[in-house]
């Protein structure tokens, strides 16, 4: 017997529309085969929220949101508002928000790497080997949503950068008990020789560390982690940080599995989780079928996770692993010899269905393919 599960879906701005839509492929393909049914309701965050509603997280979104199982999310940003500094309404604010109105206080973000890729990797094949890592990042708090300000004559700004002890305790114990199940390592991240809430994160840390005393606590320096995870990246298990640490670690980490279009990521917290690839909304290769679906795709599995649908999961990300062992990856993977956003998603499908055989003997599979003389 299948399950039925809701699922909203914010497609967003950029490349978002055209991954998420593979993802929703993957979905329904394995929604036909366990028999399961997904039904989406499509909400709008964003530029495209703004352009339609003047508010980039119009209330409806939020409450289509509260309402369903899980969120499936794209990408969000449109250069129009980077270009303009002064823009009082920003497509990133309604992301932001909606972290901040569903709770979502912890980011967890895998970070794995493929041994058919590493010939395209600018890092050596050593440094890649046995990487399997996850990073923590706190979501709700911080520089992020600290208080702003711009003077007068435009010439001062500030983002106050600040932290309760809850919110540390509630990530930590999370990502502890995740460290409990791999392989017992949590390496706290800060900057705790600068800041007064990384001294905050750093005893809060240490104090929660005796519960969990089978797992081994290790804390380190932020511009030392961020030498660390391109030169030993195997040295790390669970990595725990904060908001804006996070968000520049595990980008930084994604150069591990290839391009930051891989990697997926969930945000858990006391009402439904959403999930999205960690990638932006790339706004060049909007429209063109180049970007990676990957990041979305594996956004989705993690969704089926959390939703309780574990061999689900693992079938969409031996699939995956199907598609990039065999070649089949996008631009920024292999800028020669690559495949289309759409083929990628079908390559995926065809794995799950058992097809995958037929795929690679398809000769017109070829005409999918790019190359660039
Ligand atoms: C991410 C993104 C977002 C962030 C942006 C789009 C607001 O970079 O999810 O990593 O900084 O959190
Ligand atoms: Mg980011």
């Amino acid at each position: 017997m299948g399950v039925k599960k809701n699922i909203a879906i914010i497609l967003g701005d950029g490349v978002g529309p055209e991954v998420t839509s593979q993802a929703m492929r993957v979905l329904d393909t394995i929604a036909q085969y366990y028999h399961h049914e997904f039904a989406y309701t499509f909400a709008l965050m964003g530029a495209c929220a703004i352009d339609k509603t003047g508010d980039p997280l119009p209330q409806e979104t939020i409450d289509i949101c509260k309402s369903n199982d899980a969120i499936l999310f794209g990408a969000i940003g449109d250069p129009k508002y980077d270009m303009d500094p002064l823009a009082k309404i920003r497509p990133e604010q309604g992301l932001l928000r909606l972290r901040k109105e569903l709770g979502l206080y912890a980011n967890i973000r895998p970070v794995m790497t493929y041994p058919s890729l590493q010939h395209l990797s600018t890092l050596k094949g050593d440094v890649l080997e046995g990487v399997d890592l996850v990073i923590y990042r706190e979501l709700t708090g911080g520089i992020y949503f600290g208080k702003k300000t711009l003077n007068e004559t435009g010439n001062i700004a500030s983002d106050e950068c600040i932290y309760e002890s809850n919110e540390i305790e509630r990530i930590a114990h999370l990502a502890y008990k995740h460290a409990q199940q791999r392989r017992k390592k949590l390496t706290l991240v800060d900057k705790s020789n600068v800041l007064e809430t990384s001294r905050l994160w750093r005893k809060i840390v240490s104090d929660i560390s005796t519960q969990y005393p089978e797992v081994e606590t290790d804390f380190l320096y932020v511009d030392n982690a961020a030498i660390q995870i391109i030169t030993n990246p195997k040295q790390f298990d669970v990595l725990l940080t904060e908001n804006m640490f996070g968000d520049i670690l595990s980008a930084e980490a994604s150069v591990l599995a290839g391009s930051l279009g891989m990697l997926p990521s969930a945000a858990i917290g006391t009402g439904p989780a959403l999930f999205e690839p960690i990638h932006g909304s790339y706004p060049k290769a909007a429209g063109k079928d180049i970007a990676n679906p990957v990041g979305s795709i594996l956004s989705a599995a993690m969704m089926l996770e959390y939703l309780g649908l574990e061999k689900e999961a693992k079938k969409i990300r031996e699939a995956v692993s199907w598609t990039i062992q065999t070649g089949f990856v996008t631009k920024d993977i292999d800028p020669i010899n690559f495949y289309f956003t759409s083929t990628i998603g079908e390559m995926v499908c065809d794995y799950i269905l058992n097809r995958a055989n037929e795929t690679v003997h398809t000769e017109n599979i070829q005409i999918r393919k790019s190359t660039i003389i």
